[in-house]
């Protein structure tokens, strides 16, 4: 009866002790107009656009883009991405707060991007949205855990492997199950028979599938500042890659290969040929990357 008791007590108090902790802001980037006097209408934009995206937030699996202004000179646009394993109510409070946030930390700024732990939020002077692929004039942010591993060579091979394994996976864009988000891959490793490696990589869901894949390039290899850390995140305007030595997202069931009985005759392969790279061949992707720099403890 005790026992009982006491496994009662289990259920009903370990969904309460996992509450969701409050949104985590990461960092920010703000770029202000040439001249002194701020843009009044784009401002005004700007902060509709804003609120829009907050309360847009969880459309579209937890991403949305937004353009606010009716004159192109004063027009805002901008988009906020949740990271692909959250729920709907964790992905809103979290736009919610970065939203407020940017608009405190990047008053006046004809840019702003800024990234949460678990989500981003980017307003811009700019159609940013048809450069995607293109060329995108993006921003760097490589955040490292100050722990330390111990056997450096051995963690950068099972990370190099997991890391190319997820760029291939995200970059095509094929989602988890069919209520997450594409172009957003999870995965771990076995590093010894005590300690796994947990890692996600995450791209814009709109970007073409060569863009994606140059983007997390590039987020991976900014993951070598600093190779010895025991976790780190690479986040870029595009595309973010984060790993750690502990479970950091939600598990995801995968999709479940489709059963003998219900199935259809399987879809030939890539049946619609190299549609993602059409109009992008032959394009220059140019990144100018300002790299910053910062640590974390967690
Ligand atoms: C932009 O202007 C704000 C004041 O409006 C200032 O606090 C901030 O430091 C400026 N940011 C940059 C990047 O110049
Ligand atoms: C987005 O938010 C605005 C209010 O800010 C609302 O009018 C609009 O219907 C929302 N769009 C969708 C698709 O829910
Ligand atoms: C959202 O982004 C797409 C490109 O990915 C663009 O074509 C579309 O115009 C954008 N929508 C808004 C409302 O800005
Ligand atoms: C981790 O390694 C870096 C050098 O790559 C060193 O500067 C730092 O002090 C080390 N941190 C710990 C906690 O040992």
């Amino acid at each position: 009866m005790v026992v009982l008791f006491m496994l009662c007590c289990l259920l009903i108090i370990v969904p309460c002790s996992v509450e969701a902790a409050p949104p985590e802001y990461m960092y920010h980037i703000c770029r202000n107009s040439s001249t002194n006097t701020p843009n009044t209408i784009f401002q005004a934009n700007r902060n509709v656009l804003l609120s829009t995206l907050a309360s847009n937030a969880t459309q579209n699996k937890g991403y949305y883009n937004y353009t606010a202004g009716r004159n192109s000179k004063d027009m805002a646009y901008g988009n906020s991405l949740c990271q692909g394993d959250l729920v709907p109510k964790d992905c809103q409070q979290c736009v919610t707060a970065a939203t407020d946030d940017i608009k405190n930390k990047c008053p006046n700024g004809i840019f702003g991007i800024i990234w949460y732990a678990e989500c981003m939020v980017r307003y811009d002077n700019k159609a940013f949205f048809t450069l995607f692929g293109v060329e995108e004039e993006g921003l760097a942010v490589r955040l490292w855990n100050t722990q330390n591993v111990t056997d450096e060579a051995r963690f950068q091979q099972v990370l190099g492997n997991t890391m190319n394994n997820l760029v291939t996976k995200a970059s095509e864009g094929k989602p988890l199950n069919d209520q997450t988000i594409k172009s957003f891959a999870l995965g771990t490793a076995k590093l010894s028979s005590l300690q796994n490696l947990y890692a996600l990589a995450q791209c814009v869901p709109d970007l073409p599938e060569a863009a994606c894949s140059r983007c997390l390039r590039v987020a991976v290899n900014l993951l070598q500042y600093h190779s010895n850390s025991q976790g780190g995140r690479a986040l870029v305007s595009t595309c973010t890659v984060r790993y750690e030595l502990y479970p950091f997202y939600r598990n995801i069931a995968t999709a479940p290969p489709p059963s003998q009985v219900t199935s259809p005759p399987p879809a030939p392969p890539h049946s619609e040929g190299p549609s993602s790279i059409t109009g992008h061949k032959g394009s220059i992707y140019v990144y100018f990357y300002k790299l910053m720099l910062s640590s974390y403890t967690k």
